[in-house]
């Protein structure tokens, strides 16, 4: 039960780099399943979620060492089909493995994930994935029993944009007898590094970048090598930490056409910028405008970064309208920014949020990963001391994240539970 104490109101300066892109590493990790040997993962951060991961891994029978930031993951002897709820209620991430041990084995058993904070999460695209790659689908006793002769390919069309379903489809389809045609896929950077990863394992996959992907089957696969990409929504955050405590800071190693969305929507509140191939430069507002956000499949707004813009929409001179149309309840922040001194109201899946002058130090409570981010900046520009408790959700997500904002000046110090 480890707390953050932040004394807020100081300014940051100097550079950040940012880790390996953890909504990248997880599918990929899962993706080694499919075939024995070793694959090895370069710019892997130390992060609960992906040590999550490794440990399903290991059940399932693989084989993980994981020194400094690469992952050796040997799935050589992995030969257990199954995702038990005491893990997969931690992680839903850890259905990823579904696709992978159908492909390779022909039957996997994965528990529901259960509830989640952020609202009702669904897992219907994922099974309706594997039923059209001639996978059968049964549900016993919260666990999904899926199993095949032989996956087939097929053409999968998604209703609405899944990155976990177009993942886990696209693992099973690349050992699938034939094409498979995925429509409406997503085109998230994560989704275009699991089809790098895929491709350098010696899958035929086409149509990276775009909403449709093509599938030829291949017999088998072979372990590969890969850097992971940089984390996008870790990029935003401390993108959005440089706006709102209006401090001129450097975001390093960080693909910026990952968050271009970002830094325009940052622009109209007066932010300005300056861009390297790696590296972003925060010039700060003075006065901090307040714009309208809604959250939608990529490359528009991610949900990922929706509380963390609107703690900054708190100290807007104005009022802003921030809709939530992927999580619509991803709204456990507001109570805790409230209790800050902000001036926020709810209406269904959207807030409104009258700007003030300052926020004011409290004790708050983080409720999931990108919430406790943004009590995290609220707090930095918050006069006063903030004490944030529950920081175990942000630990899943950040690495070390108290440390690289007391390098930039923050004062931060994690008090152990
Ligand atoms: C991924 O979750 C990310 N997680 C989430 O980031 C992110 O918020 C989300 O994509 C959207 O960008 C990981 O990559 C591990 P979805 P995922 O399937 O795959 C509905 C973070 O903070 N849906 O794209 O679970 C769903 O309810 C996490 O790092 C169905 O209806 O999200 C949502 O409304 C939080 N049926 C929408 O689709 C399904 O079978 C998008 O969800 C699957 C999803």
């Amino acid at each position: 039960m480890d707390k953050f104490i932040i004394k807020g109101g100081k300014n940051l300066s100097g550079c950040v780099e940012i880790s390996g892109a953890k909504n990248a590493i997880l599918p990929i990790m899962a993706a080694s399943l499919l075939t024995k040997g070793k694959s090895v993962l370069h710019n892997v951060p130390h992060l609960n979620d992906i040590k999550m991961m490794a440990h399903v891994l290991r059940v399932i029978g693989a084989r993980i060492d994981f020194e400094g930031e690469t992952m050796e993951i040997d799935a050589t002897h992995a030969s257990f089909c199954e995702a038990p709820y005491e893990l997969v209620s931690k992680m839903r991430a850890s259905i990823y493995v579904m696709g992978p041990l159908l492909a390779r084995f022909g039957s996997a058993k994965v528990s529901f994930p259960g509830g989640c904070a952020i609202g009702t999460r669904p897992v219907d695209l994922h099974l309706m994935a594997m039923e059209a790659l001639n996978a059968e689908i049964t549900i016993e006793h919260g666990y999904v029993l899926a199993k095949t002769k032989k996956l087939k390919g097929g053409n999968i069309t998604f209703p609405k944009v899944s990155v976990g379903a177009t993942a886990n489809a696209l693992m099973a389809a690349v050992l699938a007898k034939g094409e498979t045609n995925i429509y409406n896929a997503a085109i998230e950077p994560e989704i275009g590094s699991l089809i790098d990863f895929l491709n350098l394992m010696g899958a035929n996959i086409k149509g990276k970048n775009t909403d449709h992907l093509q599938i030829a089957g291949v017999k088998e696969l072979h372990p590969a090598e890969m850097t992971m990409i940089p984390d996008r929504i870790e990029a935003g955050t401390f993108v959005i930490a440089g706006a709102i405590t209006k401090s001129p800071i450097t975001i390093k190693n960080c693909v910026p056409e990952h968050i271009q969305i970002l830094l325009e929507k940052l622009k109209e509140t007066g932010c300005e910028f300056e861009i390297s191939e790696d590296s972003i430069k925060v010039i700060p507002a003075e006065n901090i405008l307040p714009t309208d956000i809604q959250t939608q499949p990529y490359p528009l707004f991610p949900t990922d970064l929706q509380a963390q813009f609107l703690a900054l929409m708190t100290l807007a001179e104005g009022t802003s309208r921030i809709e939530d149309t992927i999580f619509p309840d991803r709204f456990m922040h507001v109570a805790e920014l409230n209790r800050l001194d902000a001036d926020i109201m709810m209406n269904k899946n959207a807030a409104t949020i009258n700007g003030v002058k300052s926020l004011s130090g409290a004790e708050v409570m983080a409720t999931d990963l990108r919430a406790s981010a943004a009590l995290v900046l609220a707090g930095l520009a918050a006069s006063g001391q903030t004490t944030i408790s529950r920081i175990y959700h942000i630990d899943r997500g950040y690495e070390r994240i108290e440390e690289k904002l007391k390098k930039l000046g923050a004062d931060i110090k994690r008090i152990k539970g």
